[in-house]
């Protein structure tokens, strides 16, 4: 066999390459002043985060999407998706960089732009569709065109960004999906969801489960309540607290679909509540990291708005939005594990734990 033929840095990084390419629509970066080049490196170290995401956000979509998920394996998931988390929280950061521009140096070259924007960038698209959001939940931009629209090229016909996009769209299923599925086949009270009984210990965890709930409530009302200075305050907290107790009992009422998101739910918080028993403990790593994963998403998009108004005020944006406030909606309205964080509000102290069906179904057995 030939020996391997020796490597160098810059062959193998592509330097020469990389480096050529932050002119923008001129054939060189000579003519443009450090600004300019400053704004598209930015954007372009972006879109390489961006692409680290997709392809490790992909791999653990894969991961869920399996027949059987290896319980050994849980951990490398967990794993990837810190991985994500750690890529994103660089892409929060990375903010500060083009805050360096001062609005007058922005002004210098932003006609150049129009009507491009970062609402085209199609990765950012495909992370959004891989992880799960969907489209109805989209912000409108507030112009007909639609943010497929806006993938096209002037010409109307389908650029690489449009194609991208459209292909994310049928590369099913989504990220939210897998771990669904994912949810739906972990036992509840020692059973699958295929096995014989496995209704009747769901609905007994459920039932024991709103239960505590309730009283734990209760609990934290009495304390509340005897602190309250005014009848008035004493109706209201009353309320509030009446409230949350019938909120769990919506979250894990039995559905229409064969009871299919009622087990998903109750699965999420099953895994958080026993999260001391061995097998469940990446599961819950999961569970917490996908948390992470959505709340560092939120962060970027709120920390990309209070940038632009840093930059450029409440202008419209080059895209015709409006801007910071276009923005500012994206970062409230987007969530794609809306249940996982719900859990949250329904999670309770372990002391109030129903007991647990089965414990012993839940270690980790030898051989
Ligand atoms: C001076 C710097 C920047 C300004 C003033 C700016 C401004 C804006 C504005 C106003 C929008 C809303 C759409 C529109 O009307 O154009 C937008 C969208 C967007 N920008 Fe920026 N941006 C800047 C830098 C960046 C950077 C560095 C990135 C890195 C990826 C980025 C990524 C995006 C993305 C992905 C969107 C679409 C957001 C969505 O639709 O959810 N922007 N930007």
């Amino acid at each position: 066999m030939e020996p391997a033929k020796p490597t160098n840095y810059w062959d193998y990084i592509r330097v020469e390459e990389v480096l050529s390419l932050q002119g923008g629509l001129n054939e060189t970066e000579d003519e443009l002043d450090n600004s300019e080049v400053l704004f598209i490196t930015v954007h372009q170290i972006y879109e390489l985060w961006f692409k680290l995401v997709l392809r490790e956000m992909r791999s653990l979509r894969d991961f869920f999407h399996q027949e059987r998920v290896e319980e050994q394996a849980m951990s490398n998931a967990a794993r990837s998706i810190k991985r994500v988390v750690t890529v994103l929280r660089q892409c929060v950061t990375h903010f500060e960089v083009i805050e360096t521009l001062t609005t007058r140096e922005y002004l210098g070259f932003r006609d150049k732009l129009m009507p491009a924007s970062g609402f085209q960038s199609a990765q950012l698209r495909q992370i959004e569709i891989l992880m799960g959001l969907d489209d109805t939940e989209r912000v409108p931009l507030g112009l007909d065109e639609s943010y497929m629209d806006a993938l096209r090229a002037h010409d109307g016909t389908e650029s690489p960004a449009y194609l991208r996009v459209q292909a994310a769209k049928l590369d099913t299923p989504s990220l939210a999906q897998a771990i669904e599925a994912w949810l739906f086949r972990t036992p509840i009270g020692g059973k699958y969801a295929h096995e014989e009984g496995a209704e009747t210990a769901l609905q007994r965890f459920v039932d024991d489960y709103v239960g505590a709930h309730a009283r734990t409530v209760d609990k934290s009302a009495a304390l509340a309540l005897a602190r309250a200075f005014t009848p008035s305050d004493r109706e209201r907290l009353g309320a509030r607290y009446a409230k949350e107790k019938a909120a769990i009992e919506e979250f894990l009422a039995p559905d229409g679909g064969g009871g299919r998101r009622q087990r998903v739910r109750a699965a999420m918080i099953f895994l958080v509540s026993y999260r001391e028993l061995p097998l469940l403990a990446w599961p819950r790593e999961v569970l917490d990291g996908l948390i992470e994963l959505e709340q560092v998403f939120v962060i970027f998009r709120q920390r990309h708005a209070r940038m632009v108004e840093r930059v450029i005020g409440r202008r419209t944006g080059t895209g015709g939005s409006e801007g910071v406030d276009y923005l500012d909606r994206t970062a409230l309205n987007y969530r794609v594990f809306r249940d996982l964080w719900a859990v949250r509000t329904y999670q309770i102290p372990s002391e109030m734990n129903p007991d647990l069906e089965q414990a012993d179904f839940y270690d980790f057995r030898n051989g």
